[in-house]
């Protein structure tokens, strides 16, 4: 039924708008040639986002311009073109908190997560920051060699574009951390994306500390920075306060960090950005977005109502983000920038194999799946991961269902021990537990002996065999273990896969980060200026606000 405010004009191109809609006190001035009636010439005027958008009634039609001028509303002139309203333009760089930009030289507020095993490679890490796009180079699991060499590459390519490299908590083995912390810090690695914390230990309290100063007007400088992934409160307020004193007082005893460094650390918080982590890729906790994010931000805002810090605390969002509807309905929820993971890991520059990207663009919603995780494997801690056109997760549970059961290898059935060495290691439990020795007794010997005198702990060690290799299978492209690949993946994956449907960037060997970035952040304005349209009372037909990757930069958008 039609309210007395309804509908007042309704045309053949979609578009129409109710009497309360249309601005009264304003008029359009400019020349009717500029004004788009066919839908497919509106659409264009729509994603001209770096102009303004006039939508228009002439002659009893509704059109779109992106030129003229507001003017006044004289009421003995009567116009020959009615403004129905009007959006003014936007700019990739007006989403988020535009001290993202600046503190960490990008050109807006979008960023790519670590993925392990250089998955999120040095290729993805420079071409996102010659882009000025802050990206996370995925050193975990790497070795120190490894890393280094990526340090190296990646401060030759980009200079003083952005970067940052991943520090991910090993609570197994200290040493780990603190030789990733000495080497960034030898290396002058100024931006670190800390993850896994579950407390703060005195490696990422060292880098914190020891980076920081006071300019010449005696504000505290700080340049080594910190963006903290979290996915629960009482893990987001060890990052959001300072340092604790403890550990400042030891380091200040071990001569790490200066008596100034430990005051100036009791005055700063722990990281300057915290990424929020929903329901992701590899490891996750899965809560919704929309109920963590809001949860993150209330208790940043008591923490800051209590240290009153100059620069407050950054609050951004991970897990989930794939489309510019998720990106836009992150910031419209005060994320301070949106962060992603799955997705890059099927672009070109990802360090996984050719394999796992065209499996990964083939992935819908609902091809995803916990399954036990390698390094807390006994505990029961799960990952996220592809479950279509692999038999990893299905193969991993078993594993985990059989070490629940059986208290040594010993004790399996000899039937089920067969069909494990048939179908899941391709060679016997023994010939497993060689290697697992040899590596064992190179990389950490304590844990051999362990594991020698404990036969629990032998069985862990024999299954992390598979849990360990599947996922360097997935990035090597190992022949004949496709069925095995352990691929890190969340619902973020099927959710872009349908977005992309049908466009260029449905094939992998299309997808390059920078491109996506750039769709996502572009597709994220679109759509806000879109739903202005409708607050404001506009009418639009669907087909209108959609919006998909055009494949070169016919955006009009910074
Ligand atoms: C293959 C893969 C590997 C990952 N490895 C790491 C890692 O080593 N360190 C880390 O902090 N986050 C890691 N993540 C998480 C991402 O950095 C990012 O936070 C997450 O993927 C965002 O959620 P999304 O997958 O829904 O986009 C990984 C994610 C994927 C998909």
């Amino acid at each position: 039924m039609k309210t007395e405010d309804a509908v007042l004009s309704e045309h053949d191109n979609g578009i129409s708008f109710s009497a309360h809609t249309v601005n009264q006190n304003q008029i359009w001035k400019g020349s009717l040639d500029s004004v788009a009636f066919k839908p497919a010439d509106i659409k264009d005027k729509l994603l001209n986002l770096d102009k303004p958008c006039y939508i228009v009634r002439a002659a009893g039609k509704i059109g779109v311009t992106n030129v003229g001028y507001l003017s006044q509303s004289d009421n003995n002139y009567t116009a020959p073109v009615q403004l129905v309203t009007a959006v003014p333009p936007i700019s990739t760089q007006n989403f988020g908190d535009p001290t993202f930009l600046s503190f960490h030289g990008v050109k807006y507020a979008y960023a790519t997560g670590a993925m392990a095993g250089g998955i999120a490679s040095e290729e993805m890490v420079i071409a996102l920051g010659k882009e000025k796009i802050l990206s996370s180079f995925g050193a975990g699991g790497l070795s120190l060699d490894r890393l280094e060499a990526a340090i190296y590459r990646i401060q030759a390519a980009l200079n003083s574009q952005p970067y940052a490299v991943n520090l991910i908590h090993s609570p197994n083995d200290q040493a780990i951390e603190s030789r990733a912390v000495n080497l960034y810090l030898k290396h002058g690695v100024r931006t670190v994306e800390a993850s896994a914390f579950l407390d703060l230990t005195a490696n990422i309290v060292y880098y914190r500390a020891v980076g920081l100063g006071l300019n010449a007007a005696n504000q505290i400088e700080i340049k080594n920075k910190v963006i903290a992934k979290v996915s629960r409160r009482e893990v987001a307020s060890k990052f959001l306060e300072p340092a604790p004193q403890k550990i400042l007082t030891e380091l200040v005893e071990q001569r790490l960090i200066s008596e100034l460094q430990a005051t100036l650390a009791a005055k700063v918080p722990m990281a300057d950005d915290i990424t929020v982590e929903a329901d992701s890729g590899g490891h996750t906790d899965n809560r919704p977005l929309v109920c963590l994010l809001p949860s993150i931000i209330a208790l940043r805002d008591e923490i800051q109502a209590k240290y009153r810090y100059s620069t407050p605390i950054r609050v951004g969002v991970a897990g989930g983000i794939a489309t510019p509807q998720s990106a836009l309905a992150a910031f419209m929820m005060g994320a301070a920038y949106v962060m992603t993971g799955s997705i890059n890991q099927s672009c070109i520059e990802a360090g996984s194999c050719q394999h796992t990207k065209q499996l990964l663009a083939q992935v819908e919603m609902a091809d995803v799946m916990m399954a036990p995780a390698a390094d807390m494997f006994e505990m029961g801690v799960k990952l996220q991961v592809l479950k279509r056109g692999t038999m990893f997760p299905m193969r991993a549970q078993k594993l985990y269902e059989i070490y629940r059961t059986y208290d040594s290898i010993e004790s399996i059935p000899t039937q089920e021990k067969e069909k494990l060495e048939k179908q899941i290691f391709r060679k016997t439990l023994n010939q497993v537990w060689e290697e697992t020795a040899a590596y064992l007794s190179q990389k950490n010997p304590e844990k051999l002996a362990k594991a020698i005198n404990n036969p629990k702990i032998k069985m862990a060690a024999i299954f992390r065999w598979y849990l360990g290799l599947s996922s360097r299978w997935a990035s090597s492209g190992e022949k004949g273990r496709e069925v095995d690949y352990q691929i890190w993946c969340g619902p973020a994956m099927g959710s872009f896969n349908d977005w992309v449907r049908g466009s260029y960037l449905s094939a992998p060997n299309q997808r390059q980060v920078v491109d996506v970035a750039n769709q996502i952040m572009q597709g994220s304005a679109f759509l806000y200026r879109m739903q202005s349209l409708k607050i404001q009372g506009l009418q639009i037909q669907d087909d209108y606000c959609q919006y998909y990757p055009l494949r070169s930069t016919l955006l009009g958008v910074k």
